[in-house]
């Protein structure tokens, strides 16, 4: 269905006309509404999400809405939930909720309940964790492991760093984690830096086990290992999590040391597989799980009554922003140092899952999909980007995280709790500033802040695992909504392929050493290589 023919497409578009011409000012929503920011909070789990400085009244939510219910979005996500095949063009299903759901709950997939595989490789990477921190899984000298270090990429990286950064007041102490993704050698050199291969073992995450920085870092990091230990006993000191068994036992890992994903969980969804590994053994095996559990609460409120949930509230905010005025970004800033990794990892989750232009029948999308995602840290971000969030000549929505409480290990330290404090004052008062702005000074419109610039703030108590948990399943659930109501596939991205294609043939050039480019590459292409020959030589 062609989501932008619909009636109630037209009537957003009415809609926003008529608020942007009426000049709608969040100043004066708030007026009209005393209690406008009681009746635009919503709680989901644990997490309070304030989106009363939004540019929306009741009659927009109910546009919205509308909309969502023209586009089947609450039919797609059940389909999702009950494990339909929804990824279309690659004829799977879509079933990351499956991995958090509660044991004994069957999950179908093709006819085959997987709940039980589920619940066998979650006990398999628990017991691998025990073993891993009471010292019984040792190295190939026998000294117990120190250090784990993650080698993977995107999907297999972006999310275990986060987690692992974000939940670092919960870390045992019983082994360090790095992670390590780019196959700059650059990565691997700091990855590995003061590391004794004796005491390191390697997780090579990668849901297919083809993609080349992965592999490159896992050959390396064996060379590394094998320098000291030897070649057979550098492979003790390697697991893999991937859906492609059999590419990791050729790999040389042992098939006892393979721990399962499946192709029905997407790598960008998978951080709650055996993809976080790293984090179960930074965190133990409780902590993963309450994180699982706070992800849950999520799904099971969305499952309930997706039209009434707060995913899909949000996931519409984006939609009438993106389609009804125009806006082209959003900035997500945690006023959390720990949560310094969540917009990188939110950019891959929204923009490689909506950054599409076809609909799921192949036929062009019609409007704009998904938004530019970016962000950082406050306070940092307001003596860098958040100048322009106020004064440029762009609104970009905006989403505060931020919690009540500083984090656990570092609440005692001398006056962190009035930092704490000061932390919080500056994500609200960002939050007031972009919404009411400040009028100009004695008619000095350098010193204007125009207002009127939307944005949510989340707040919970403290980051705890549920709680970043239910943040993970909120962005992801509101990302399947926005797919939903633009009718694409957020579940595929062939977009990257071409690149990893054309790296493959540029790299066989640069390896054969020929003295002209291979005429198979583009001029621009050619030239950047013989540029590339020139200064390699200096
Ligand atoms: O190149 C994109 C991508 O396929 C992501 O979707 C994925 O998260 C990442 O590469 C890593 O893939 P894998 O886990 O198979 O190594």
């Amino acid at each position: 269905m062609d989501i932008t023919a619909t009636t109630e497409w037209t009537a957003l578009h009415r809609h926003a006309r008529d608020q942007q011409a009426a000049g709608v000012d969040l100043a004066g929503l708030f007026d009209a509404d005393p209690d406008r920011a009681g009746h635009c909070t919503s709680t989901v789990g644990d997490l309070v999400v304030d989106w009363s400085r939004h540019l929306v009244n009741d009659g927009t939510v109910e546009l919205l809405l509308a909309l969502a219910d023209r586009a089947g979005v609450s039919e797609r996500i059940a389909a999702m939930l009950s494990g339909e095949p929804v990824n279309v063009t690659e004829g799977r299903p879509v079933l990351h909720t499956a991995l958090r759901a509660p044991a004994g709950e069957a999950v179908v997939v093709g006819g085959v309940d997987v709940a039980p595989a589920i619940a066998a490789e979650r006990d398999r990477t628990g017991a691998f964790v025990r073993a891993l921190l009471a010292g019984e899984r040792r190295g190939a000298t026998g000294l117990p492991i120190r250090t784990v270090v993650n080698l993977g990429i995107g999907g297999s990286q972006l999310g275990p760093a986060m987690a692992h950064q974000a939940l670092a007041a919960f870390r045992s102490g019983g082994v360090e984690c790095r992670f390590v993704s780019n196959i700059d050698p650059a990565a691997l050199a700091s990855g590995l830096d003061g590391l004794d291969p004796a005491e390191t073992l390697f997780i090579v995450v990668s849901k297919g086990f083809a993609t080349a920085e992965t592999l490159a870092n896992a050959r390396a990091a064996r060379a590394w290992a094998a320098s000291v230990l030897g070649s057979e006993a550098a492979s003790r000191h390697f697991v893999a999590v991937t859906a492609n068994r059999d590419a990791a036992i050729e790999f040389g890992i042992e098939p006892d040391d393979v721990f399962a994903t499946w192709d029905w969980v997407g790598g960008r969804f998978s951080m709650g597989s055996a993809a976080g590994l790293a984090v179960m053994a930074a965190i133990g095996e409780e902590n993963f799980a309450a994180m699982l559990a706070g992800m849950r609460a999520v799904d099971e409120h969305v499952a309930a009554g997706p039209a009434a949930s707060v995913p899909m509230l949000l996931g519409l905010l984006s939609v009438w922003y993106r389609n009804f005025w125009g806006f082209q970004m959003r900035a997500v800033v945690p006023y959390s140092e720990r949560l310094r990794l969540f917009p990188v990892w939110l950019q891959q989750v929204i923009m490689e899952s909506n950054g599409k232009r076809v609909r799921l029948d192949g036929s062009p999308v019609g409007c704009e999909t998904a938004e530019v995602v970016w962000g950082g840290v406050g306070t940092d971000s307001q003596h860098s980007f958040h100048q322009l969030l106020h004064q440029g000549t762009t609104a970009v929505p905006t989403d505060f995280i931020v919690m009540a409480r500083p984090d656990a290990d570092v609440a005692g330290a001398a006056g962190a709790a009035e930092r704490h404090e000061a932390l919080v004052a500056n994500c609200f008062a960002q939050a007031a500033a972009l919404a009411f702005g400040s009028p100009a000074a004695e008619d000095d419109s350098h010193r204007e802040l125009p207002g009127n610039r939307p944005s949510t703030v989340i707040l919970a108590a403290e980051l705890t695992p549920p709680v970043l948990g239910q943040l993970v399943a909120l962005y992801e659930h509101q990302t399947v909504v926005q797919g939903a109501v633009w009718g694409i596939n957020s579940f595929d991205q062939f977009g990257v392929e071409l690149g990893k294609t054309l790296a493959d043939a540029i790299l066989d050039d640069l390896r054969a050493g020929a003295a002209e480019a291979g005429t198979s590459h583009d001029p621009s292409t050619r030239s950047l290589i013989a540029h590339y020959r020139r200064l390699r030589e200096l």
